[in-house]
């Protein structure tokens, strides 16, 4: 006799968070047909045939001295709590994920929070967080037979997205705002393939345009109202987890754009939770820029009860977005693990992003805010000093060299900041110096940062 072991194709459903109703799929647009909320994935399964706690953390372990391409993946090496294809073959991996946990030492003195590290997403293939959601949703599409993929984004969905389509031999087509993306992340699209359109618009404006274009034409959205990319998003949170031994941290702070990835690994410590991986959850909170701070906002004046879009400024570009799509997904979060929400002004951005430069680290500014954030979180006592946090670092430093070189260079506040900001960054700059092509004028140079030498 044959036992067949039901698998996660037909145990994974599509859930609408606002009225439940329940679909075994979701239409063009991931909106629930019957609401127009969006989706989110569950395991019903999970209740009949709870998977075995212990013997799923050994058996992600063992997986870590495997060749097989889906176990090297730090996303698919945790498949038991994902969606499964059909056909494994589908598969389109570039070994994302597996991410370092790395300690803050200055900023954790500075803070006097010992127990402080930063998650590093920017260690992925194309140098953001995306890759790992983009891993789940592309193959989804493949394997659906999708000939295109589509995505509105501010450059880190866009070249993650067009990475993935490329090796999994699909087209991409990406819609960024014109001049409102850094260049690096604008290139990598353009080398990675995807046809590139630049909309005189911005983030929010690409959105409502691509929602009309999978209405009318046969493209996959790759954006993150794609509960697929979720699933993928949310393993950063298990590998963390796994990375602290099981021991979960009291605090993890996450950037706020479009508020997928915040729900994301809050889906993944409750689902961890549920599952009886781990014993207590972290609180989630979410860091926002001030010019780009919907969801700070929504928080602090309605509850989380409603969200007022805004008109999004921040030279952290990756989040300036101003109707944030999974805003009732964070806000969820927030309440189901009692995180907070706090917004930072542009000068702290900068000066926390130096820092974390300075660390040997570096990060683009929209990862930067989670230590502006926790700076002020910390000086509320909302985190206390015996508690252990951890920064999710969503994007690498060599995703916005412009800012980088910038803050530099002083030219990124350019006669606005007041001279209480100069006397903060001054001392993190480190401007590149011309010299004469000559040993003693580069001698002379470096004693005068040592006169020790
Ligand atoms: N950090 C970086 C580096 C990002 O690129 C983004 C979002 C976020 C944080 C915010 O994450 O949207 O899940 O709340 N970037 C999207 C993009 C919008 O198109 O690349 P979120």
């Amino acid at each position: 006799m044959t036992v067949t072991t039901p698998t996660p194709v037909q145990t994974a459903q599509l859930k609408c968070i606002a009225c439940g109703a329940v679909r075994a799929e979701a239409g063009q647009n991931f909106r629930c047909p019957e609401c127009g909320d969006l989706f989110e994935i569950v395991y019903p399964a999970w209740k009949d045939a709870r998977p075995d706690a212990n013997a799923l953390k050994q058996l992600w372990r063992q997986r870590r001295l495997s060749s097989d391409p889906l176990d090297q993946s730090g996303v698919w090496r945790f498949r038991e709590l994902l969606p499964a294809l059909r056909d494994e073959g589908s598969v389109i991996t570039l070994r994302e994920g597996n991410t370092p946990l790395y300690t803050l030492p200055n900023c954790s003195r500075r803070l006097g929070l010992p127990n402080l590290f930063a998650k590093h997403q920017g260690m992925n293939p194309t140098a953001s967080f995306k890759d790992t959601g983009m891993t789940v949703a592309s193959s989804f599409a493949r394997e659906a037979g999708l000939k295109w993929v589509a995505c509105a984004s501010t450059g880190n969905t866009s070249a993650s997205m067009a990475a993935y389509a490329s090796r999994g031999g699909l087209r991409s087509l990406v819609l960024i705002p014109e001049g409102k993306i850094s260049w690096s992340k604008l290139s990598q699209s353009l080398d990675y393939g995807a046809v590139t359109c630049q909309l005189k618009t911005d983030f929010d404006g690409c959105v409502r345009v691509l929602s009309e274009i999978v209405q009318r034409m046969p493209v996959y959205l790759l954006n993150s109202v794609n509960p697929y990319r979720l699933e993928g998003q949310k393993t950063a949170a298990i590998e963390l987890l796994e990375q602290f031994d099981w021991k979960v941290p009291d605090h993890i702070i996450v950037p706020g754009g479009n508020l997928g990835n915040s729900s994301a690994l809050g889906k993944a410590c409750l689902e961890l939770k549920d599952l009886g991986l781990v014993s207590s959850l972290p609180k989630i909170s979410i860091i926002q820029a001030e010019g780009a701070n919907p969801l700070f906002r929504s928080m602090h004046d309605h509850g989380g009860k409603t969200l007022t879009p805004v008109h999004a400024e921040t030279m952290a570009t990756a989040i300036r977005i101003g109707n944030p799509a999974s805003w009732k997904k964070a806000v969820r979060i927030l309440q189901a693990t009692g995180g907070t929400v706090e917004q930072v002004s542009e000068a702290e951005i900068a000066l926390a992003k130096a820092e974390i430069g300075a660390e040997g680290i570096g990060c683009e500014p929209a990862s930067a805010v989670t230590l502006a954030g926790l700076k002020k979180l910390a000086a509320s006592g909302f985190v206390k000093s015996s508690e252990s946090v951890v920064l999710i670092l969503t994007g690498h430093v060599l995703k916005d060299p412009d800012f980088t070189l910038a803050f530099h260079r002083d030219h990124l506040f350019a006669n606005e900041a007041g001279p209480d900001v100069s006397a903060r960054l001054d001392p993190l700059r480190r401007e590149p110096i011309i010299v004469d092509a000559t040993a003693d004028a580069v001698i002379q140079t470096l004693r005068r940062f040592d006169a020790t030498l």
